[in-house]
Formats: structure tokens, C-alpha cells, sequence
């Protein structure tokens, strides 16, 4: 029942409520509300971009390459910046970071979930930049030093295609363990959490599961591996794997499945496991020396803005704003209908590096 609801529902909840939501885990303490933005006279102005710096900006874009092309574009209509982009998944854009540390290619890194800002931070890849824009975001959705700031939020949801499942006789799947299923033995799409955030984010959930035990999360991956179609570098991948019918279930940021079904992939629908999925702070961060510092924080100003987080919903991106001034899309999913688990982006950042070393020794290699 909740699956249908799912994708047709009007989705109201605003970031502030996803934190209220994930104030109800399981195994955790609750966590504070979110605070207020706290007002600072030197931080209080809304962002307003300045005059064309004559000069040209090319970010380092995480999101789909609809969303960054419709948000680059409009960042040159405000601004007069030449704006380009290139888009990589999380693990490939901060392999490129790391490799390009001493020469930077890219000023700014946009989106993607904040664990994987948390792992750059630690390798000295980004610079702090405390936007006075970001006095408007809860302080559970930035890093207290200006590494990282949240753009957005969504949640981890289960993508089938009913047509499919009905071919194996399989109801939607409603729990991490109906994934593990031998009815999909070659039949589930999932992207590989060296290339993909949206991938570490599902590993991540695994481990606040099975109380951070690594060898039992480990176990989960290696029981669901039989299963796995084909490890996809980029997390957006398995819903199109899966709205194909080349899988009958993936599993992807839910407001990527609800993506692929407003693209016409009509046979797909969103679950979530009942035991709690995870989410993600889709955040942004500025390059450490990079070649354009000021149209990035122009970016970084303006990407804050009501304006600017309203602009996904022309590219069917229905992630949830941060900014609690800005609309929130009707095909949104309303997260406090959802149980998300607690978790810790520090936490999951400290352990990236590590985590998928093992998952790439134990279970697969990342592809190529
Ligand atoms: O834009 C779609 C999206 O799912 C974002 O919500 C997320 O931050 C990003 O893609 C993650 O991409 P990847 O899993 O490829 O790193």
C-alpha cells in the first residue's frame, strides 16, 4: 500500500522535517530538533550574486546531467559567468580531486551525498567557505567549518518494475532482507560504492543496521552479490537498469525511481525496507586552490538560494530543498512517512576510504 502511495502522493516535507524524522531511529538516542538559523548581522543579507566577473566557471557536477545542465544554465542567465560542468559520480570526483591536487582543474564540487565532502575534507582536496547564504541552513546540514554545505536532502528507496517481478512471482520488496531473495538471482541493479555515493550511502545503512559491525554488513553484501545484474558506476544507473526491465529491482535515491517513472518508465514503483533506510545531505564544497575562487563562491552563494533550489523540479529532480524559504516539489517524497536510520555523515566520511577498500577486496572491484 505504501509503495503505490509513494509514487503518487503529494510530497510535502521539508528538510526541517527530515531531521525531525531521523530523530526516530532505532538504535540511537533522538536527536536534537534542528536549530534555527541563527542570525548574524554579518550573515544575514540574502545571497545576491554579483555582476558578471567577466570570467567562467566549470563545476564539478554530482547531480544528473539534466539537473546540472538546468542549474548551470541558469547560473550564467543570473550572473554572466560562462558556465560549464562536468559531471562524475561522488568516488570518481574525488579520485579526480585527489589526482589533480596539486594543479586543480575544478573551483567547486556540487552535489552528492555529504559523507563523501567528509572523506575530501580529511584529504585535503576542499577550503572552508562560510557562505553568508549558509546562515539560513540548519547547522545539522553544514560542516561547522565551511568544508561542506547541504544543498539537499533525499532518501535510499527500493526501485522495481512490477511487470518484471511478476514474471518470478515476486511481491515489492518492503526489507533489505527480501533483496537478498534467490528470485533475484542476476536480476537486481545496484551501483558500486567506489564510484557511487548513492551506493556508499546503502553501505553506510548496512553498517548503522548491524550496529557499525563491519564483518556482518560485509556479509549482507557478499549474501546479495549472487543477485547483483551488474555493479553501474554512477547511482542513478540502476533505475534505468531496472525501468528497462534488465533488472526487476534496484536499489537508487527514491526521488531517482520517482525520476524514472516521470520519464516513462511507468512500470516502476518505490518501496522502502521496513527496518529503515538511509539518506543523504546532497552537499557542495569549495576546491582547495582552484582556478576560478570567486565565480565559485558565486556558485556557492547563489546555489542557497530559495531561486536556485527551486530550479530542480525542471529537470525532475525532487530532492528536498535545505532552504527552509524554498518550495518544496510536489513530487517530493514526504520522508517523515519513511523510517531512516540514524546517520552519521561524519562518522560514514571517517570510514569511506576503508569500508570500500574492503567491499572492493571482499566482494567486487569497482568497473571500469
Ligand atoms: O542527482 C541524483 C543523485 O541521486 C543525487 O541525489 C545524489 O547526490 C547523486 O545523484 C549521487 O550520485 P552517485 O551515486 O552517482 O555518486
Amino acid at each position: 500500500m505504501q509503495n503505490k502511495t509513494l509514487i503518487t502522493a503529494t510530497f510535502v516535507a521539508t528538510a526541517a522535517m527530515v531531521l525531525s524524522a531521523c530523530a526516530a531511529p532505532t538504535a540511537a538516542p533522538a536527536a536534537k530538533p534542528a536549530e534555527p538559523a541563527k542570525p548574524a548581522a554579518a550573515t544575514s543579507a540574502p545571497a545576491a550574486p554579483a555582476a558578471s566577473t567577466g570570467k567562467k566557471l566549470t563545476v564539478l557536477c554530482t547531480v544528473t546531467e539534466e539537473w546540472c545542465a538546468v542549474q548551470t544554465k541558469a547560473f550564467e542567465a543570473k550572473t554572466g559567468i560562462k558556465t560549464t560542468f562536468v559531471r562524475l559520480s561522488s568516488g570518481e570526483a574525488a579520485t579526480k580531486l585527489r589526482a589533480t591536487k596539486s594543479n586543480p582543474e575544478y573551483s567547486v564540487w556540487w552535489g552528492g551525498p555529504a559523507d563523501g565532502f567528509v572523506a575530501a575534507k580529511q584529504d585535503g582536496v576542499l577550503e572552508a567557505y562560510k557562505s553568508p547564504a549558509a546562515a539560513k541552513i540548519s547547522d545539522k546540514q553544514k560542516d561547522a567549518e565551511g568544508f561542506w554545505t547541504g544543498v539537499y536532502v533525499g532518501a535510499l528507496g527500493i526501485c522495481s518494475n512490477q511487470e518484471e517481478l511478476k514474471k518470478i512471482g515476486m511481491p515489492v520488496p518492503t526489507s533489505w532482507d527480501d533483496l537478498t531473495s534467490d528470485k533475484l538471482k542476476g536480476k537486481f541493479s545496484i551501483a558500486h560504492p567506489a564510484t557511487s555515493g548513492t551506493s556508499y550511502t546503502t553501505v553506510w545503512t548496512q553498517m548503522t543496521l548491524n550496529n557499525f559491525d563491519e564483518a556482518k554488513t560485509l556479509a549482507y553484501f557478499k549474501k546479495l552479490h549472487p543477485n547483483v545484474f551488474q555493479y553501474t558506476k554512477s547511482g542513478v544507473a540502476p533505475a534505468q537498469t531496472v525501468g528497462k526491465g534488465e533488472a526487476a529491482v534496484g536499489i537508487v535515491f527514491s526521488h531517482d525511481c520517482v525520476a524514472a517513472i516521470d520519464s516513462g518508465f511507468k512500470d516502476l514503483v518505490v518501496s522502502f525496507p521496513k527496518e529503515g533506510t538511509g539518506y543523504e545531505i546532497g552537499a557542495m564544497g569549495l576546491v582547495k586552490g582552484g582556478p576560478e575562487p570567486v565565480e565559485a563562491k558565486l556558485w556557492i552563494d547563489w546555489a542557497l538560494t530559495p531561486e536556485a533550489q527551486e530550479l530542480g523540479g525542471q529537470a525532475k529532480a525532487y530532492q528536498l530543498p535545505t532552504n527552509p524559504d524554498a518550495k518544496v516539489h510536489p513530487r517530493a517524497v514526504k520522508l517523515s512517512d519513511i523510517k531512516l536510520v540514524e546517520y552519521d555523515f561524519d562518522k560514514a566520511g571517517k570510514a569511506k576510504k576503508d569500508l570500500v577498500a574492503k567491499f572492493e577486496e571482499q566482494i567486487a572491484t569497482q568497473p571500469k
